[in-house]
């Protein structure tokens, strides 16, 4: 028997997600087929049941439906919960949906382990306050940092961010010009899906020193848009987002197939997987 599992996204014809999945089953010995599903906010609900219905034991949500995909679980995991959204959705026999989020431990994971970037007494700046923003705070925070600040184009969604997180630690937030007061950061991390447009943030020059480490949750095969600005101000340490999918994906894996699949060999399959779309 296969399990079959897709990612729901919007767009999504470019997931990477596929092709690790699949090596994932190789390198596991489990039969897996994982697709790709585009949805609207108005059939994303729909879409996920009809998966379900059909015998599907579980998915993946990106942008822009993680928040949708948290309301619509009925019951959500710890990480999830604190997150308010949900990027794995695991289908059990009785027909509920139970939601996961991995994209904090992912990130951590690909900085810590493959990165060997220490967080603690750091400051770090997130920029963005949508679904990506929130599954990766809670875990930030909790890796001791000095300082968490949310920047984010419309100022008060990262208020509210920076509220519901502040009993982890020091939090802040601010629109991306008033960044200009705000000193330099060691760990900068775009969570928004502004490459999509490639375009990247709005930012001033200063939040950067020459040992800041810029994260693009986003991946690409040519640089992204945020890591070339990032590179033009001088920035040395640098990465994009494919570490962080790598490893979010092989907890889901784990929560759906209960093994987590060693991701050093994904890794060496690299240039496969990015061919792959
Ligand atoms: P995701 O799940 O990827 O976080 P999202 O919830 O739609 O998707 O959030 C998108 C993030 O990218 C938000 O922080 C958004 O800023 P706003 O809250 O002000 O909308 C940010 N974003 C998207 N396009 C942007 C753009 N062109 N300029 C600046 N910020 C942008």
């Amino acid at each position: 028997m296969i399990n079959r599992y897709t990612i729901f996204g919007q767009p999504v014809a470019h997931s990477l997600s596929p092709a690790i999945h699949h090596l994932f089953g190789e390198l596991t010995q489990r039969r897996v087929q994982y697709t790709r599903t585009e949805a609207t906010a108005e059939n994303f609900d729909q879409k996920v049941r009809d998966w379900r219905n059909e015998g599907g034991r579980g998915c993946n949500v990106t942008a822009p439906f993680k928040e949708q995909a948290f309301t619509l679980c009925d019951r959500v995991n710890d990480n999830a919960a604190r997150a308010g959204a949900v990027n794995t959705i695991e289908m059990h026999r009785d027909g509920s949906l139970v939601g996961h989020n991995t994209d904090g431990i992912g990130l951590l994971t690909d900085l810590q382990a493959n990165k060997h970037l220490a967080l603690e007494g750091k400051r770090i700046l997130v920029l963005g306050a949508g679904g990506a923003a929130r599954g990766v705070l809670a875990p930030l925070l909790n890796a001791q940092p000095t300082q968490v600040h949310i920047a984010n184009r419309t100022p008060e969604r990262a208020a509210q961010l920076s509220a519901l997180f502040a009993d982890l630690g020091d939090t802040h937030s601010s629109d991306y010009n008033s960044l200009a007061n705000a000193g330099c950061f060691d760990l900068i991390i775009n969570a928004t899906s502004m490459g999509f447009d490639n375009d990247s943030p709005p930012i001033p020059g200063t939040i950067l020193s020459a040992n800041t480490f810029a994260y693009d949750m986003m991946y690409k095969r040519a640089t992204t848009p945020f890591l070339k600005w990032c590179i033009e101000q001088g920035v040395q340490q640098h990465c994009d987002g494919f570490g962080m999918l790598v490893e979010q994906a092989a907890d889901a894996f784990l929560v759906w197939e209960g093994v987590r699949p060693k991701t050093r060999k994904v890794y060496l399959a690299t240039n496969d997987i990015l061919n792959s779309v």
